[in-house]
């Protein structure tokens, strides 16, 4: 008999179409359905996926819980979260942009058009916009551009200017400049294969935009380096921060404590949940790794 491709839905999961019986609740299960998942480069997929309304809450620097296919018929343990890459209210989807290198991103890249995939949120806490912010700089490398990419939209939406500084080991990786821009970010993209994207040089850019005054804000992920930098470069000029941490996750939604890390807050060192504290949190209060 062929495996139920349902077997490990609930029925309270929501597919697009579905009236939600708790339409004030903030999170739920959804069953969205794939519209497309195709490659960026060698490495990552964007996974465009049609979902119920309730799904497209989902903000700047939140997540989703995802249940992942399994790539070799064996069992895919836990969920998978991972940070919204795009939300499109009009045509009701919400987009990830992920690398494919583990079993559960593995059998991510094998979805096809049609299939069902179950994702459970949006969860945590994302990025907050001042709206007295006239421009905010992002920076980030690899995956965490995706995590990034959505506060383009946020800050479109609100009239705030973005620069954003993308860093890949070289230009056939770098991602998510053709969402910044279509979004009215200016871009600059740095590259370990051309030496541009040393600590040194993305400095030299952070400091000449400050210099610019067009660094109200910094926001980060995705690097430990860039996060220090920008940490020492707003303590030395008073620019608040925002970074969005990864981490690894079981339950994603406060209850297990597997997520736990170090901050310092107040002089003393604290620990917090990543999924439920934030994954977002003030930059000068995270610690690196
Ligand atoms: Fe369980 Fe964060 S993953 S508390």
């Amino acid at each position: 008999m062929p495996a139920d491709p349902n077997a490990n839905y609930t029925n309270s999961a929501l597919r697009f179409g579905d009236v939600d019986p708790y339409p004030q609740r903030l999170v739920g299960e959804f069953i969205g359905t794939v519209v497309s998942n195709h490659w960026v480069n060698d490495e990552y997929k964007h996974v465009i996926l049609k979902v119920h309304p309730q799904a497209l809450k989902a903000y700047a620097g939140q997540m989703f819980h995802l249940l992942c296919p399994s790539p070799d018929g064996a069992e895919v343990w836990m969920r998978r979260p991972m940070s919204v890459y795009r939300v499109d209210k009009d045509a009701g989807h919400v987009e990830f942009l992920y690398k494919c290198e583990g079993r559960g991103t593995r059998g991510m890249s094998m979805l096809a058009p049609g299939d069902d995939f179950n994702i459970t949120g949006p969860l945590g806490h994302g990025f907050k916009l001042d709206l007295s912010w006239r421009y905010i700089v992002v920076l980030g490398r690899g995956v965490g551009l995706a995590t990034l990419a959505p506060l383009s939209q946020l800050a479109a939406e609100n009239k705030v200017g973005v620069t954003a500084i993308l860093s890949a080991r070289n230009p056939g990786v770098v991602m998510s400049k053709d969402l910044f821009e279509g979004l009215g970010a200016k871009t600059i993209t740095v590259f370990d294969s051309d030496g541009s994207s040393t600590v040194e040089n993305v400095g030299k850019i952070l400091e000449d935009l400050i210099a610019e005054k067009k660094a109200d804000a910094f926001f980060t992920c995705g690097s430990n380096r860039l996060l220090t930098l920008m940490q020492r470069l707003g303590k030395k000029h008073d620019i608040p921060g925002q970074v969005a941490m990864e981490q690894i996750m079981v339950c994603g939604f406060g209850a297990c404590y597997v997520c736990m890390r170090t901050f310092e807050a107040g002089g003393q060192r604290v620990l917090r949940r990543v999924c439920r504290d934030g994954p977002v949190f003030n930059m000068q209060e995270a610690v690196g790794w």
